[in-house]
């Protein structure tokens, strides 16, 4: 394949991305308990408001302040099915923090699907050894397929260049947190999304729900053939917002609140020479952060960063600045999952009354 339009528009153009914005700004209010956790769509802003509530009140457990023995007796079965790092041990840990034990499974060729076996099978017999089921898949829309075969509530953690909710949730987490501190709230906010908007699956899930706040001027920084899927440009200009876009990421960086830095998402080419083509194309360092950025602009990266010599897209310098949020941003990730497990297994208000102080020597969590 050669040139741009070469680029495989597969799954990225026909992926269940498309949603109104009605489905978006949710009318009827998502009841947790027992429920699957496919996309950002279930959610208004009163139901992430209440995950935000629940993952504050985890804080002392992440912290190692305290246990909680609340989902003893639990089991989660963490699939994966495409690498990842956070996700998964995020997920299995914020399990095990609420006292649940953890099975895992993360490769395809080592599971049954390396024998023809379906999504239906492997969700009608795994939901019966599991209470909630963990799945990242490379197919758009396999996890909400898996769901429907399943008997227990099944949290999507990734399914191809779709949707990735939790990871949308914690983003949308760590930036309230992080502009609080600057007397700020979501509404009104200025997010610079740079790289890959095309492939990335966490950026689609953030755009979907900053339709749920107001008066956001989003720039989207990316090469032509990477832009954000025109349905959630549509998306994010039916809420309000202003979606302004750049090729030249200092021009794009200027008089923003948020940096989001992303990844070329390789995986989604069709091949590694595609890919290579937009590796390195946007690179923040401490110079050009100085240089065109305002002194407390928090930036922001889903991770992992690509830190191979012809990418880097954060650069190490930045390690030492203060408005680096991105292990705030995985710090977080362990509180909002543990706050979708006990929206779901419906143990919130038992966390405490199952607490205990912790007894071994407990490092501290710098932040
Ligand atoms: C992201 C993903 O898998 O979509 N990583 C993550 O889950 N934190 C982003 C990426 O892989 O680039």
């Amino acid at each position: 394949m050669q040139g741009s339009s070469a680029i495989s528009t597969g799954t990225a153009t026909h992926s269940p991305i498309v949603s109104t914005l009605n489905e978006l700004r949710g009318r009827q209010r998502l009841n947790f308990v027992g429920s699957h956790i496919i996309s950002v769509d279930q959610f208004d802003r009163s139901a992430a408001d209440r995950i935000f509530e629940v993952a504050d009140k985890m804080q002392p457990y992440a912290m190692r302040q305290r246990i909680t023995q609340v989902l003893q007796g639990a089991i989660l079965s963490n699939m994966f099915f495409e690498p990842s790092t956070r996700t998964r041990v995020s997920f299995g840990s914020a399990f095990n923090l609420l006292g649940g034990e953890v099975r895992e499974t993360s490769e395809a060729k080592t599971s049954s699907f390396a024998k023809g076996e379906s999504l239906y099978d492997t969700a009608r017999v795994l939901s019966g050894y599991s209470d909630v089921i963990v799945m990242r898949h490379p197919e758009p829309g396999s996890v909400a397929k898996f769901a429907e075969a399943s008997r227990v509530p099944v949290i999507n953690g990734g399914d191809g260049p779709n949707e990735h909710p939790s990871q949308a949730l914690l983003d949308l987490y760590t930036m309230r947190t992080e502009i609080a501190a600057h007397g700020q709230s979501l509404d009104g906010l200025s997010i610079a999304l740079i790289g890959d908007l095309r492939f990335g699956r966490a950026v689609h899930s953030l755009c979907k729900l900053l339709c749920l706040y107001d008066n956001i001027r989003l720039h989207s920084i990316s090469p032509a053939e990477l832009v954000l899927p025109q349905e959630i440009i549509d998306l994010l200009k039916t809420a309000g917002h202003d979606v302004i876009e750049y090729t030249d990421m200092a021009d794009g960086i200027r008089g923003v609140d948020i940096l989001y830095v992303t990844r070329t998402q390789e995986e989604r080419f069709p091949s590694q020479q595609e890919a290579d083509r937009y590796r390195g194309l946007f690179r923040l360092n401490q110079a050009i952060y100085t240089q065109n950025c305002e002194p407390n602009t928090v930036i922001m990266h889903p991770l992992p960063r690509d830190s191979r010599a012809q990418a880097q897209e954060l650069d190490d310098d930045l390690n030492q600045n203060p408005n680096l949020a991105i292990f705030r941003q995985t710090d977080n990730g362990m509180l909002i999952r543990m706050a979708l497990f006990a929206l779901i297994l419906d143990v919130v208000d038992e966390v405490d009354n199952h607490a205990k102080p912790v007894t071994w020597f407990t490092a501290k969590r710098h932040r």
